[in-house]
């Protein structure tokens, strides 16, 4: 497939086929997101997969967050920790801080931003489906998060990945017309 189709083709693909993602396809996703573009080759990226075992570990705090965020709305929380559960692969994404180089410091998170994206049109490309996940379950601003990555110092979760065997195929989604988001000066 060319770089233009794959890009045309890829979808956020929130849910997944009640099957494992083979150990070599994480690693060919893990592959291409180190080959993303980057600042002064700092490869400011750490990745943490979650599954098995510590994926039941992630659905318990993704629980208490979602219990303690949304306290009023019982079938969110209910949906929400189905779709974590039904979830196969998670993958963490972090960004290297560097403390008093703010600027360099943001660069390391546009440089994870491309990782991320690769991995997404790698996935797409291994026939898999993935959604970068910010909010809720995702628990991306969530200081549980951190603590159950091990509170690796100088790090900032930039995306939480949830990947699996697409269940079906998911419609495109429209965008504006390039002209409209273009000043040509
Ligand atoms: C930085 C970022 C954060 C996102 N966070 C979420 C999220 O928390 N939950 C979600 O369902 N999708 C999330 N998405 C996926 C977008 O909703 C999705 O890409 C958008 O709807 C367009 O669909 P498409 O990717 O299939 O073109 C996120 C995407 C990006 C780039």
């Amino acid at each position: 497939m060319s770089v233009m189709d794959l890009l045309k083709s890829r979808r956020a693909v929130r849910n997944y086929l009640p099957k494992e993602v083979e150990t070599e396809k994480i690693q060919a996703l893990l592959e291409s997101a180190v080959l993303a573009p980057n600042d002064r080759l700092r490869q400011p990226w750490h990745f943490y997969v979650i599954r098995g075992e510590a994926k039941e570990r992630f659905e318990a705090i993704a629980q208490e967050f979602l219990l303690e965020r949304f306290p009023t709305k019982p079938h969110l929380v209910k949906e929400s920790l189905a779709v974590l559960e039904k979830t196969p692969l998670v993958i963490v994404a972090t960004a290297d801080i560097i403390p008093g180089d703010e600027a360099s410091s943001e660069d390391n998170e546009y440089a994870v931003c491309c990782a991320i994206h690769s991995m997404w049109l790698a996935a797409k490309e291994l026939g898999l489906g993935m959604v970068w996940r910010t909010r809720g379950v995702g628990l991306v601003r969530d200081e549980r998060l951190m603590k159950f990555l091990g509170s690796p110092e100088n790090k900032k979760v930039v995306g939480t990945l949830f990947i699996g065997y697409p269940e079906a195929e998911v419609p495109a989604t429209a965008r504006e017309e390039v002209d409209k988001k273009t000043t040509w000066l």
